[in-house]
């Protein structure tokens, strides 16, 4: 998959969908919880001081939140899109946000004395899981911390009734609704498609982390948005 932009960065590779982004994140939503709770499980699993890096780091979002606790010595957030990486520029002048396509296979060999490696709703487009785990192991020292937030895939169909909006299409072809709604229908279509993605279900995620080398467990979940922790053996 190398060379070339991959289309998960393609698709936030325009000024309109990274002020669009940056300006969507809603105070007190799902988003901005999950982001408030991933900050702070990175905090409470690793001593302070030390050096975190962050993949797909967007617009920075999550890296304000991990700044505002005031608990690292280093954050170096990076990001595979241009565009998004100059908005999170502008609003944090003073933070080293870098270009990163972690999807590449040799991203990992530039960073070295990483303590904690951090993510939000970026690894949902890697479509290899395994792989980008055991290349996270091998940037980790041991007791080292991979702390990620993501969509998750239904694991059941219970889960998959609560998450899945197919049931929501489906209802919306029996009961006519307002056209606005099914424009917002399809225009989450289109992007799921242009953009990549490649969702797995909690389990199977740490199935992948405790092959990689990995202790890990899923700490908290709202709807289809969920955090995973995962310590280097
Ligand atoms: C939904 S945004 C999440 C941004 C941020 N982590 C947050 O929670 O607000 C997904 C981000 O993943 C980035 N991304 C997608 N594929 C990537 C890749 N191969 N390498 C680096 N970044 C990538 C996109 O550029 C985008 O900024």
């Amino acid at each position: 998959m190398k060379g070339g932009m991959k289309p998960s960065i393609q698709a936030y590779n325009t000024p309109e969908k990274a002020a669009d982004y940056h300006a969507g994140l809603q105070p007190g939503s799902i988003r901005d919880r999950m982001l408030q709770v991933t900050a702070q499980t990175l905090r409470d699993a690793l001593p302070d001081g030390g050096r975190v890096l962050e993949l797909g780091a967007g617009t920075g979002h999550l890296t304000r939140k991990i700044l505002e606790l005031n608990h690292f010595a280093e954050v170096l957030p990076t990001d595979g899109s241009e565009e998004m990486l100059s908005v999170a520029r502008n609003s944090m002048p003073s933070v080293p946000f870098q270009l990163l396509d972690y999807f590449d296979p040799d991203w990992s060999q530039s960073f070295s004395g990483i303590r904690g490696v951090v993510s939000s709703l970026t690894f949902h487009y890697h479509p290899e899981k395994s792989r980008l785990f055991r290349e996270i192991h091998a940037l980790l020292p041991r007791g080292g911390v991979l702390v990620f937030a993501d969509k998750i895939a239904p694991d059941h169909p219970l889960q998959a009734s609560l998450f899945d909006y197919e049931n929501a299409r489906r209802w919306l072809k029996r009961h006519p609704l307002p056209e606005e709604v099914a424009e917002v229908a399809q225009k989450t279509e289109a992007w799921n498609r242009q953009s990549g993605k490649h969702l797995e279900t909690a389990s199977r995620l740490l199935n992948h982390l405790e092959r990689a080398g990995f202790m890990a467990g899923q700490l908290w979940q709202e709807h289809n948005h969920a955090i995973f922790a995962a310590v280097r053996k």
